[in-house]
């Protein structure tokens, strides 16, 4: 496997032009109140009323800029104020945006929790304060004050990862490398376990052999893991959804494997950023011969290096859709209607009322007709696309 420079210093400078301006809120009235000053990157828009808060988690993350601008521009649309801040991986920033955001009069708080379970706080915070709460794409847990949940399947993501994986799989012994999202986003545990319905039954009958976790090779007899065995796996696998953790696992695993886990390998990763580090910390390893590896987000860069080979498949997560949910329900609560909803989601508290949205999964194959026929990114913005 050769190293491509180039698109690795692109995708670099792709982010720092994602992570640029965000130079907090002068504005915070919560400022001097011992929390971490809320963070405004919406500059048209960080002071007075607003009738939609939004908080994001991060904005190091191509995924969650495309959010943000979603946001934007589909409640102006709407017809209705808004700001979004973003916690920058800080549940104690993450309070303090809702305390912004409800000091500036926001009906709708809508949040991607930093920590799905530190979260509930917040969400407490916001309903006393008279907003409705919507939990957006990751489930705010042990609460019972959150009204909403907008998400997507994120089982079926999980699915269509391991179903990648065993599709290109023959013959016996396939090592495997196994890794997971953040331990305190509950999308973690459901990829994981989507993953595992499928990867498992063929660890069982040694079309794979786990590479790199002894609590996976422990558990690898049990078709489904409750929440307690797969929290037992993540600690072992996560990249805490930080391409930096995810390549230092990545090396420190290649380090201690041998020859025979080595070869054509196998490797989970659970979304687009920590894919593409893993994937070049094994194209990086003269041993590996061929990798297999999955993501999530359709993020540029990935596309771009699915389009180079070197990344195998991501999971198609239309996040036009998951604004747009979201939107409708914001509308219809500030409308006075009465929020439609399709299904509902157990948070440990109560069911929430929710909308979930359908993945789909990209390789090569499909790329175009998915991703660019379909308007969600112009062909422009990739080289080597057929
Ligand atoms: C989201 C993914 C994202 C990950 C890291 C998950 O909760 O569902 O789309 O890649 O968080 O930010």
């Amino acid at each position: 496997m050769k190293k491509f420079f180039s698109i690795v210093a692109a995708s670099l400078l792709a982010l720092s032009v994602g992570c640029g301006g965000g130079a907090g809120n002068p504005a915070d009235p919560n400022s001097g109140n011992g929390n971490p000053p809320a963070q405004d990157n919406n500059a048209s828009n960080s002071s007075g009323d607003v009738q939609v808060g939004i908080i994001l988690p991060t904005k190091d993350e191509p995924r969650w800029i495309q959010d943000q601008t979603r946001f934007e521009n589909g409640l102006t649309q709407a017809g209705f104020t808004s700001s979004v801040l973003f916690s920058q991986g800080s549940s104690a920033t993450e309070r303090s945006n809702v305390e912004a955001l409800v000091g500036r009069g926001a009906k709708v708080i809508i949040i991607c929790p930093q920590d799905g379970t530190a979260a509930a706080g917040a969400v407490d915070e916001a309903k006393q304060s008279g907003a409705t709460v919507i939990a957006y794409d990751r489930l705010i847990t042990n609460t019972e004050n959150l009204d909403y949940y907008v998400g997507f399947d994120s089982k079926a993501v999980g699915e269509a990862q391991g179903e990648y994986l065993l599709s290109k799989a023959t013959g016996n012994g396939n090592p495997l490398y196994l890794y997971s999202g953040a331990a305190t986003d509950n999308n973690a545990f459901d990829f994981f376990a989507g993953a595992w319905s499928v990867l498992q039954p063929k660890i069982q009958d040694g079309t794979f052999v786990i590479a790199n976790s002894s609590e996976a090779l422990a558990l690898a007899d049990k078709a489904e893991l409750d929440r307690e065995e797969l929290g037992k796996i993540l600690g072992q696998i996560t990249t805490d959804w930080d391409f930096n953790v995810a390549k230092t696992k990545a090396e420190a695993n290649l380090t201690s494997a041998d020859a025979k886990l080595k070869g054509n390998v196998f490797i989970l990763a659970p979304n687009d950023g920590t894919a593409r580090s893993i994937a070049d910390t094994f194209a990086a390893d003269t041993a590996v011969t061929h990798y297999e590896i999955t993501g999530q987000d359709v993020e540029i860069p990935s596309v771009q290096y699915i389009i180079d080979g070197k990344q195998s498949m991501t999971v198609f997560k239309d996040t036009r859709e998951l604004t747009e949910a979201a939107i409708k329900l914001a509308s219809q609560v500030l409308n006075g209607e009465t929020p439609e909803t399709t299904t509902t989601q157990n948070n440990g508290s109560k069911e929430v009322p929710s909308k979930i949205l359908d993945v789909k999964t990209v390789t090569k194959d499909n790329v175009k007709e998915a991703i660019i026929d379909t308007g969600y990114y112009d062909a422009s913005q990739f080289t080597g696309l057929e």
